[in-house]
């Protein structure tokens, strides 16, 4: 399921063993990219092509990436694919049974997806935290250490461990959430704590899956933001997601700007990659985009009613960058 570590643990992986290959490649976030893009690529990471130089792919440079597939020890890591995608890509990587040296992984939410096109024989289903691991993620987030809980909240963290049902989101955004409240005195802490808490287990009763509990989190430590933390959240899960982090903070360009994304950042709602690109989580994304869809002055993000809204002129341009729709 989304946020299960299925990123994580790949990336680790191909972190640990990529340099034994010949040729490495780590699609990442494949759901929100183009095949072509993807094909570009795997063209530059596998044969060495610069991407830029490359406008259109023809046979002769998916012949390229097949040959060094069969030819050269190769890992690729697919994260993420869907059943748009899955059809193309076994295509380019049709090297399955020719070439024993090389290894794929693909990620998925859905086992279905794969079938068909891959060999489930080495299938794993990423398992969820056990409550040791559950325990150490949470502190680490909310403590900032992974042993030691304050005193006077031993049961609390317990009860919320448990209720984050061993996935490894909830734990990171409910201890993002938490350690926020640090600067209260304790007795307030412990009832913030365990209003908490009462909401998390509200998401449990909806149908008692993990998939509510996990929304659960997230929406309690959204609903805590103010308003400016609020609107740039929608911001980035709409469009400012894998934007350059100075590029964004010029197009809010207000004083308390730099303040409002340090916070999200704390509350792990936001992070910034090493290029320096805002990223978030894409279980976040969907939620903030669906806040973004009930709100009022809505936000378009969605290329198709983008072009909708400009045909139909209910588009104000605000500044130069920055689109947005008013409910005419
Ligand atoms: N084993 C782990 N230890 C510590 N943190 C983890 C672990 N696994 C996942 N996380 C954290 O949990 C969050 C969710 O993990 P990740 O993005 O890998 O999930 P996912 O299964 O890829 O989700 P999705 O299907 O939505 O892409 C990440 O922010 C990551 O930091
Ligand atoms: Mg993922």
């Amino acid at each position: 399921m989304g946020g299960i570590g299925k990123t994580t643990l790949s990336k680790k992986i191909y972190h640990l063993f990529h340099e034994q290959y010949d040729k490495s490649s780590f699609l990442e976030d494949v759901k929100s990219k183009n095949i072509e893009d993807l094909k570009k690529q795997l063209l530059q990471d596998l044969c060495g092509r610069k991407k830029n130089n490359v406008e259109v792919m023809n046979g002769d440079d998916l012949k390229h990436i097949e040959e060094t597939m069969i030819s050269k020890k190769v890992f690729v890591v697919i994260d993420d694919v869907d059943e748009k995608l899955i059809n193309d890509l076994s295509k380019v990587l049709a090297f399955q049974g020719k070439n024993r040296k090389s290894n794929v992984i693909v990620t998925c939410r859905n086992w279905g997806v794969l079938e068909g096109h891959l060999d489930l024989n080495g299938r794993f289903e990423v398992p969820y935290l056990n409550k040791k691991q559950a325990m150490e993620l949470f502190l680490l987030h909310t403590f900032h250490n992974t042993k030691q809980v304050e005193k006077g909240f031993e049961n609390i963290v317990e009860e919320i461990v448990e209720a984050c049902a061993g996935l490894p989101l909830s734990l990171e955004i409910m201890g993002g959430f938490l350690h926020k409240k640090q600067s209260l005195d304790m007795q307030t802490r412990l009832q913030f704590w365990k209003g908490a808490l009462k909401k998390l287990r509200t998401g449990k009763n909806l149908d008692g899956g993990k998939k509510d509990i996990l929304w659960q989190s997230l929406e309690i430590s959204y609903r805590d933001l103010d308003q400016p933390e609020k609107d740039m959240f929608l911001d980035i899960a709409c469009y400012f997601g894998g934007l350059k982090e100075i590029i964004a903070l010029q197009i809010w360009d207000s004083e308390s700007s730099t303040l409002e994304l340090q916070n999200l950042k704390d509350r792990s709602l936001v992070k910034v990659n090493k290029d320096g690109n805002l990223t978030m989580h894409d279980q976040l994304r969907d939620m903030g985009r669906k806040f973004a869809k009930e709100e009022e002055e809505n936000r378009i993000w969605d290329p198709k009613t983008n072009l909708q809204n400009l045909q139909e002129q209910k588009v104000v341009i605000t500044t130069s960058n920055y689109y947005f729709f008013k409910n005419l």
